[in-house]
């Protein structure tokens, strides 16, 4: 949020100091010579302000609705309609969607009472079979409900109707159109829905005033259209259509390629009017039924729905034509004097809550596949521009980068499952009532290949129905974690000498087994850990990564390095296991962390003994099945499931285990240190110890930070799985000029989350753990509520084991809840005077795994870079979910020992370095050096 003239200026020094010949010598001279503080830089700030809202409001048809009145009436006095369209933050709360759902009502009336004075202009006040109303606004349905989310549509289309009623209500009783905008993708399928399902009304049914946007660039747009229209016809009361192109072209292609998803608009811009002209056909042979406005400013586009028009023979006004405010005015003009029905969608609004809305019109007008560049700056010839796409189709020759299939040569992480997709959701759904079916068997404990059943056992139960037992899992005692290291120690020497490429192998088979089982694995992480759907899915996925990185990674380290040239002597740099390995994993990410350390000390060649956390001891079951049922040599794992005190101390202090990888606590991390630091009787090695430990992590939310998204970040960050991720945000330090905005907004949309069972498909925020952990974290806020001021505190359902969400402001750094790990969904506020405070303040506790920071000046963000020195740092975005291969995790400090997981110093961690040397020189004659001892 830039304020003061004197931030402006800052950030103008900042952006632009290096390319200062781009302004003229007044502007260059006040970036270059002056402090952002002096006179002259303050003057420059304020010339780019006021050009900043002079292009605006190019754009913006006013910032209150008493200018966009006066924008309207200069509209109409050029025989031009509107439809206004309410600009605005992101809607993160559901009082920031309740009040915007109060400004459209309020705009309804005041456009009401306004539109009596208005002079009839015949042009725009009717079409081919009368009167049409004058009074039209545009909506979004993402602003009407704050958690409009497609992998909970039953909620989000019940929330939605619920405030798009009375909307709908109001327009009908002053005679008003309204127009539900088209937003991204993932929301297509929803806003489809609740169009239909709200027009089916009683109350709506006859009401033929609603309409509803297609975009062109969408591959699914031509079948939706289709289906649209076999609807009307069920309904027998006409809507309107509004065809685009679409206004997030870059958006969807970026978003689908970090995904991995099928990318779903058309690469090519001819592809894209290719299909805009079918589409305005079907619109306009059905224009009693879908009443077309082609929304463009391509004269290509506009020509061709004349001629089409024409050649079909539509009464005059029958089509709309429609185009945006500041955009295409020449051609607005043409269209007017050409007899045509013109509508200007004309948005009004603040300026920096409207910067969404700038920044699509600013990168369409200067896109290279931009009709309005190409015809107005590029001053391309008629002819080229009234070209039809399909002479494009011939020209174009080459294969685009969007084409090509992933290459299998690099490393592709697992995509995690796109919720929008109905199939998807049916999948996971059928999956929850599978695995529910199967809930209370019994699992044995695995060693040597053997099952073997105690008297002992671990009853796992349900955090969200703790009357729900998910199993019951054999519990071994120091007798079978005493059988554990024997089988590991004597399967070694097998193992060990089983080729790296065979053991990466294994890896690979397990990733397919698991990729055949992912959403049933996903819905145990529902039922046993209490991951909400898309937590338990990306846990699925991270696992397989796992097994496929780790894989790769050891088939990188496993040939022999010779490490130098020289005739008559060779000398080979080999890795070999360790030997036996224990690997002690959490129930935070009960697959990946398991599935990691296993897998990694795998591949190493080290036997591996599989101690899982008490509390998903079940899932931890199904991972033992499928490395069984790869065929993995029966000694290499057991699985071993037991209490940490128990059988976990027995195997770190046992003098035939050589390696301990541990995730966990940082009070079991430093235990497991200390104790392997003493080497017991018959010990033959000094034992290595891997361990992943806790965070108090923070992200920072600068002064200019763009607040939508930092509390957004934070949100997800602090309280997705109910914190408990060692990745969480537990402090929020703002830089006090925001910091009173930034912690209402933030409590608003906290208030708004949805608390509940995990196999709610809308949660949010699941239980906690268990009963202990529950314990554990009421205990911390009632610490906090000493320390700081309470400012949110969420009643938690009665069933399961919930801590509400609770916000803690105004925080000393050095507070308990600011120091203390909280392994929950507890938030601590702090203000910092400036950003170097704010770097101290996150800086000023012993761990340092993750952190983050929100800002949009370059120089803090280059400072962030330097000094805040945690294991991962996240710049503009959330500070956890971390990808293998794209963010290896780890920390420093207290926060572990150890290289990052999913990196490429992890493996080696798993292997102790050899090197043996040869001396080949016989009698005199030297052979070449060629060998390739492979491990
Ligand atoms: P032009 O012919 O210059 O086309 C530009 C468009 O082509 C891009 O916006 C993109 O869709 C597409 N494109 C660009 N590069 C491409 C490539 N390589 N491959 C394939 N396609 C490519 N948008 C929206 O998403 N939802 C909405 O609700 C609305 N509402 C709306 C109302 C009104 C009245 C108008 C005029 C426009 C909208 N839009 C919209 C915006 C619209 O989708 C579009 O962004 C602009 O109108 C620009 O497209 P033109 O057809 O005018 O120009």
């Amino acid at each position: 949020m830039l304020k003061t003239g004197e931030q402006v200026a800052r950030h103008l020094q900042e952006y632009f100091l290096d390319h200062a010949e781009i302004f003229p010598i007044a502007v260059q001279w006040g970036l270059n010579f002056a402090s952002h503080r002096s006179a002259a830089a303050r003057a420059v700030a304020l010339a780019v302000r006021r050009n900043t809202t002079r292009m605006a409001q190019r754009f913006i048809a006013g910032a209150t609705p008493a200018e966009a009145l006066t924008a309207i009436r200069k509209l109409r006095r050029q025989s031009l309609a509107f439809t206004l369209d309410l600009l605005g933050e992101a809607t993160l709360s559901e009082e920031e969607a309740a009040t915007y759902q109060r400004r459209y009502l309020d705009l309804l009336a005041a456009l009401a009472t306004a539109s009596r004075n208005w002079e009839p202009v015949e042009l725009i006040d009717t079409d081919q079979a009368g009167p049409i109303p004058r009074v039209n606004v545009s909506l979004k349905l993402t602003a009407l409900y704050s958690q409009f989310d497609a992998i909970d549509p039953e909620r989000g289309a019940a929330r939605v109707k619920e405030r798009l009623r009375p909307l709908f209500r109001a327009a009908t009783e002053v005679g008003a159109f309204v127009t539900i905008d088209m937003e991204q993708y993932r929301y297509k399928d929803l806003t489809l829905r609740v169009f239909k399902e709200i027009l089916e009304e009683d109350e709506f049914q006859a009401w033929p005033q609603a309409g509803i946007v297609l975009q062109a660039y969408l591959r699914e747009t031509e079948q939706d259209l289709r289906d649209l229209l076999t609807w009307v016809k069920a309904r027998g009361t006409p809507i309107g259509v509004r065809l685009v192109r679409g206004a997030y072209w870059d958006y969807e292609t970026v978003i689908a390629r970090q995904h991995d998803w099928p990318v779903p608009v058309f690469h090519r811009k001819w592809e894209t009017d290719i299909n805009f002209e079918r589409l305005v056909t079907i619109l306009l042979e059905q224009y009693q039924l879908l009443r077309p406005a082609i929304a463009t400013h391509n004269i290509r586009s506009i020509a061709y729905a004349l001629a089409a028009s024409q050649r079909l023979g539509l009464p005059e006004r029958a089509v709309e034509f429609q185009m945006l405010y500041g955009m295409g005015d020449a051609i607005k003009a043409a269209l007017v004097q050409l007899g045509q029905r013109l509508r200007v969608y004309a948005p009004f609004g603040e300026l920096i809550p409207g910067m969404g809305y700038l920044v699509r019109r600013l990168l369409e007008n200067t896109s290279n596949d931009s009709f309005l560049r190409q015809s107005f700056v590029e001053h391309a010839a008629v002819d080229e521009l009234l070209q039809s796409p399909e002479e494009e189709r011939l020209h174009d020759s080459g294969a685009l980068a969007g084409d090509q299939p992933p290459s299998h040569e690099v490393f592709h992480n697992e995509p995690e499952l796109d919720f929008a997709q109905e199939e998807n959701r049916r999948r996971f759904q059928d999956a929850l009532t599978s695995v529910c079916q199967q809930l209370g068997r019994t699992y044995p404990l695995m060693m040597n290949g053997e099952a073997i059943f105690t008297k002992a056992e671990i009853v796992s139960r349900n955090p969200s129905h703790p009357d729900e037992i998910v199993g019951r899992v054999a519990r071994a005692g120091v007798a079978e974690a005493e059988r554990s290291v024997s089988t590991a120690w004597h399967a070694l020497p097998t193992w060990r000498a089983t080729p790296a490429a065979a053991r990466a192998d294994y890896l690979f088979r397990a990733a397919a087994a698991m990729r055949d089982r992912r959403v049933e694995l996903a819905a145990w992480e529902v039922r046993e850990a209490g991951k909400p759907w898309r937590e338990a899915d990306a846990d699925v996925c991270e696992a397989i990564d796992y097994l496929i990185y780790y894989g790769r990674e050891m088939l990188r380290l496993a040939p022999a390095r010779q490490l130098d040239d020289l005739a008559g002597e060779v000398n080979a740099y080999v890795y070999q296991p360790r030997g036996v390995a224990v690997v002690i994993a959490p129930w935070n990410f009960p697959l990946a962390i398991l599935t990691g350390m296993t897998s990694a000390a795998l591949v190493a060649g080290n036997t591996v003994i599989m101690k899982p956390a008490e509390q998903t001891s079940v899932i931890a079951a199904k991972l033992m099945e499928i490395f069984s049922s790869i065929g993995l040599p029966a000694g290499a794992l057991s699985y071993l499931p037991g209490l940490g005190e128990e059988v976990g101390e027995h195997l770190v202090t046992h003098p035939r285990t050589n390696l301990i990888a541990f995730t966990g606590s940082l009070a079991v991390g430093l235990h497991i240190n200390a104790l392997v630091a003493q080497t017991v009787e018959g010990q033959r090695g000094i034992k290595k110890v891997i361990a992943e430990l806790g965070g108090k992590n923070a992200i920072i939310v600068d002064d200019d930070a763009d607040l939508d998204e930092a509390v957004l970040g934070t949100v997800a960050s602090a309280f997705g799985y109910a914190g408990q991720k060692c990745s969480a945000c537990s402090r929020v330090i703002v830089l006090e000029q925001v910091y009173e905005l930034f912690l209402r907004r933030l409590v608003v949309a906290i208030r708004s989350l949805r608390i509940g069972p995990a196999e709610d498909p809308g949660t949010f925020v699941p239980p906690l753990i268990d009963d202990e952990a529950r314990q554990k974290v009421r205990h911390s806020i009632t610490v906090a509520k000493g320390e700081g001021r309470v400012v949110l505190q969420i009643q938690e359902p009665r069933e399961g084991y919930f801590v509400g969400p609770v916000i803690v402001a105004d925080v000393s750094p050095q507070a308990v809840i600011a120091q203390e790990e909280i392994f929950g969904p507890v938030l601590a506020v702090l203000k910092a005077r400036s950003f170097d405070e704010a770097l101290e303040i996150a800086l000023g506790t012993p761990y340092a795994l993750t952190g983050g920071l929100y800002s949009r000046s370059p120089a803090h963000i280059e400072r962030a870079r330097q000094d805040l020195r945690v294991g991962n740092l996240y710049i503009n975005r959330k500070i956890t979910g971390a990808l293998v291969g794209r963010q290896p995790f780890g920390g420093l400090g207290l926060s572990g020992i150890g290289a990052k997981a999913g990196g490429s110093d992890y493996l080696l961690q798993f292997m102790e370095p050899r090197v043996i040397t040869e001396n080949t020189l016989r009698r005199g004659f030297a052979p070449r050096n060629d060998g390739d001892t492979r491990q």
